[in-house]
């Protein structure tokens, strides 16, 4: 059986009012596109979703991951979503294409890519994840306790197709390496690389006993690659669920408890990660706080059938309360830490003007 490739590709190219939420006409817009690709064969499936001002195209096809026509789509339909976001003058309007040609590959052009490639099983439920307002290192907390804590997911100790555990390739983003870490084995290590978030990220997740893809995390860090901020780097994950990996209910179980991340206000305040429903998915309140919605998928002969909307779930309420009250202490204050993200960290600052204005004027302490 030929293999079936789920590509989340992303991008910023516009919204209303200022960074809140894509616009309906750039949605409209990358449907028509993807639908064309539908009908020509390149794709077998794909469902255009947004969280926040972020625009997410999933895809399925038979072409594997980094395919060149598939990426081309995903570069053109943004560029195309660009020039609508432009007449209506939208907020941002092409803000994360960085370069207006087409090089083979949309990695390091803007977009965020997550993808994997897999042989069906007789039935394949996939959840994909999508965030606003915050960085690729949001998902290394979720991820590390759905892949290696047994207080999350029970079939880790329970059920003998987890019980090997799973192996982490985790990037560092500032030295452009990587390195896979195995788990139980190597869990204290592997948290001490996670826990700096900003830095090490997890990239993908496989079952150790087969190497079977288990989940996929977008990378990219936009801020890094333009040499200047603009514009975050909001991630997308792809995760695979039940049979042999952990079931739907601990997927999203991390989720439930509202982790501080960076990526708040000018990408540079730290602030809870509420998960909502995809149509709360617009951060207002001090342009947040960060949000991530999941959409769960059954795929089917590379056909997409879903989303059901994961967090749409009074399950979740306490979640987003908490969510909210966080958000209130953070915000007390004001410009400082750990509110204010540490200065190495931040997307926007006058720090440098402030102190060359100071120059001269500090003197040495007795
Ligand atoms: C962008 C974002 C916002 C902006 C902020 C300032 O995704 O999250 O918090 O950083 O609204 O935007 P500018 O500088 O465009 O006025
Ligand atoms: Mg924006
Ligand atoms: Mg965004």
């Amino acid at each position: 059986m030929t293999k079936t490739t789920v590509s989340v590709i992303k991008a910023d190219v516009g919204s209303v009012a200022g960074h809140v939420v894509t616009h309906e006409k750039i949605l409209a817009k990358c449907r028509e596109n993807l639908g064309k690709a539908l009908d020509e064969g390149l794709l077998e499936d794909f469902y255009v979703t947004n969280c926040g001002d972020d625009t997410e195209l999933i895809m399925t096809h038979r072409n594997g991951e980094e395919n060149e026509e598939v990426h081309k789509l995903a570069f053109d339909t943004f560029m195309d979503a660009t020039a609508v976001a432009r007449e209506l003058k939208l907020y941002g309007a092409g803000q994360d294409m960085l370069s207006d040609t087409f090089s083979g590959n949309i990695k390091g052009m803007g977009p965020g890519v997550a993808e994997m490639e897999f042989k069906e099983r007789p039935s394949d439920p996939v959840i994909i994840f999508c965030c606003d307002k915050t960085e690729p290192g949001a998902f290394n907390m979720p991820l590390f306790r759905m892949f290696a804590d047994p207080f999350n997911t029970a079939g880790l100790v329970i059920d003998p197709s987890l019980h090997d555990g799973f192996k982490y390739e985790v990037y560092d983003v500032m030295e452009h390496k990587k390195v896979i870490m195995s788990c139980p084995e190597e869990i204290y290590d592997l948290a001490a690389l996670l826990g700096t978030i900003s830095r090490y990220v997890i990239k993908h997740i496989y079952r150790k006993s087969d190497n079977e893809i288990a989940a996929s995390v977008s990378t990219e860090r936009l801020n890094l690659m333009a040499g200047k901020y603009v514009g975050k780097d909001d991630p997308v994950a792809i995760v695979r669920s039940q049979s042999g990996f952990p079931a739907a209910g601990e997927v999203v179980e991390p989720f439930a408890f509202p982790h501080l991340v960076g990526g708040w206000m000018r990408g540079s305040h730290n602030g809870p990660l509420m998960p909502v429903a995809q149509k709360n998915a617009h951060p207002i309140r001090f342009d947040g706080p960060p949000r991530v919605i999941a959409l769960g998928f059954q795929i089917a002969e590379s056909k997409l059938v879903g989303p059901m909307d994961l967090f749409d779930d009074p399950a979740y309420d306490r979640s987003r309360a908490l969510a909210s009250e966080i958000a209130e202490y953070m915000r007390r204050h004001g410009p400082f830490e750990p509110h204010r993200l540490p200065a190495d960290e931040m997307e926007y600052t006058t720090l440098p003007g402030v102190l060359e204005k100071l120059e001269g004027r500090f003197t040495d302490i007795d």
